[in-house]
């Protein structure tokens, strides 16, 4: 038995970025925020190394960003959504400024700016060289903390989403306290929004918490809402491959820096051109790759170009080397790709409105067309904090429905053993590098867990990459596909991608028990 809530404002699920950005801008409209951690914990958003990209200089300009993100995007960023993104750029810098997250300053106290791949200019506002997501992430905690609009739930996993008969959604069903401790919580609020960040952890070599699996996306669906471009996965070239999971970042500012990727035997990866690893991120991501697999191995090495001032201005980095017993100033960092973003999710706009009446999605659960098939670097923590900020005003506007609500059907979890098998599966067959033999063999393992757990939020989110994944035959931005090795034209590839909309698979959640 479940207890009900009535909560009069915007629900929020996620304190990330997002999320919070979201809640301190709902205000003055009472806003509930619940994460299934305290704060700072499990969200990808305290991990981010990079920064807030934006055009702050004086030769950029929010049309050149717009411009790059469109060329990273591989031909799918949505124009009108970038213009609102690349707009917002400086005024959400200065908004968490003001907030007080402390962005490294230049000499004249301007936002100090630095240069990542495939931007044209110097636009990445950095916190503590590359500390800016547990940073920025603070700053807002705190004013979440001090808002008398604000209350947080730091205990409640997401289980369902609640909706009526006319297809709104009216709420969540919430676990609190232990998992699988069953205290469940139905909240009706007049908005629900979800903000429950990737599916990093669905691949067994992630940079993100291994507890983000999807599964804000696969309530979405099962719920009817519109799913966009799931098959865009986003793996960075540079997780260090020390032994753990998740594996942590190797920031590409290093790259930036002069840091320089190279095979067992330090040739270079990339060839010997000063900007070659700062070509896109897939390119690098894939080149990468292909050194493992020829049993040459990679190695980002950052000996010369940066060599003693790693310490102070890459701490995490520097950091997580020496916890693993390797010195980076004096040895090469090994490396592999591992996935790092979702570009696909939820389809949504600019302030979060997704398909379903009553549901809003933001940050990397969502796709707003801002990434298309590839994300440019850094621009993740811009549109979790501008279109969070978007989405905390619209959903403020919301105002409550009545009438009856549907009953809840909750999911099983996956045990951890096939949990594992799912994250083995997923880095194998739907990583870097895929073709239609090994998404089929993905598939057919999916449908083999399902048997056991029919409906796990995981397996519908893997399976609506995969399935997308397998249906578009073509290599475009992070999805690359070894049997169909180029981009489709344009026309052709407009055309799957609407179909790709439209054929939809059967919803697990509504089959579940
Ligand atoms: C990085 O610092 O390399 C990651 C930044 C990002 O993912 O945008």
């Amino acid at each position: 038995m479940s207890r009900t809530v009535h909560h009069d404002g915007p629900l929020i699920i996620g304190g990330g970025l997002a999320g919070l950005s979201a809640a301190l801008e709902a205000g003055p409209r009472k806003t509930l925020v619940v994460t299934p951690a305290p704060l700072l914990q499990a969200c990808s958003s305290a991990w981010a190394q990079g920064g807030v990209a934006a055009a702050l200089s004086a030769g950029d300009a929010p049309a050149l960003h717009a411009a790059d993100t469109a060329a990273a995007g591989a031909g799918l960023v949505e124009t009108g959504a970038t213009e609102v993104l690349t707009g917002d750029g400086r005024a959400t810098v200065e908004w968490l400024a003001s907030l007080g997250a402390p962005f490294d300053r230049d000499a004249a106290g301007g936002f100090a700016v630095s240069l990542e791949a495939a931007h044209s200019r110097a636009r990445v506002a950095r916190v503590g060289g590359d500390g800016a997501g547990r940073a920025i992430l603070s700053a807002l905690i705190a004013a979440v903390r001090a808002a008398p609009h604000i209350e947080v739930w730091e205990d409640g996993r997401l289980r369902g989403l609640i909706r009526d008969a006319s297809g709104r959604v009216r709420g969540v069903l919430i676990e609190r306290g232990v998992p699988g401790s069953g205290r469940m919580v139905e909240v009706l609020a007049p908005a629900v929004v979800l903000a429950t960040g990737g599916a990093g952890g669905l691949f067994a070599r992630t940079t993100t918490p291994v507890a983000l699996l999807g599964e804000g996306m696969a309530l979405a669906y099962g719920a009817g809402a519109e799913i966009l471009d799931p098959e865009f996965v986003q793996f960075h070239p540079t997780a260090i491959d020390v032994g753990l999971d998740p594996m942590p970042l190797a920031t590409e500012a290093l790259r930036g820096e002069g840091a320089r990727l190279v095979d067992g035997g330090g040739r270079f990866l990339l060839g010997e051109a000063a900007d070659a690893d700062l070509q896109p991120r897939d390119v690098v991501a894939r080149a990468v790759h292909a050194a493992r697999a020829d049993g040459g191995g990679a190695f980002l090495d950052c000996r010369t170009a940066i060599g003693d001032r790693l310490p102070e201005e890459f701490p995490a980095v520097f950091a997580a080397c020496m916890r693993a017993g390797l010195d980076p100033r004096e040895t090469p960092i090994p490396v592999a790709a591992a996935a790092h973003y979702h570009m696909g999710g939820i389809a949504a706009g600019p302030d979060g409105r997704t398909s379903l009446p009553g549901l809003f999605a933001v940050g990397e659960c969502a796709a707003t067309g801002v990434h298309g098939a590839n994300r440019l670097a850094s621009n993740s923590l811009l549109e979790a904090a501008a279109f969070g900020r978007r989405t905390g005003r619209a959903a403020a506007l919301e105002t409550s429905a009545t009438g009856a609500t549907l009953p809840v059907r909750t999911v099983p979890d996956l045990s951890p053993e096939a949990l594992q098998t799912l994250r083995e599966t997923m880095s194998r067959d739907v990583g870097v590098v895929r073709d239609a033999a090994g998404l089929a063999g993905a598939l057919e393992v999916m449908a083999r867990l399902e048997a056991a757990a029919p409906g796990a939020l995981p397996l519908v989110a893997a399976r609506l990459i995969a399935e997308a994944a397998l249906a578009r035959r073509e290599s475009r931005g992070g999805h690359f596909r070894s049997d169909y090795p180029a981009a489709a034209p344009v026309a052709e590839h407009a055309r799957l991608r609407a179909q790709l909309q439209a054929a939809k698979p059967s919803a697990p959640v509504e089959r579940a028990a």
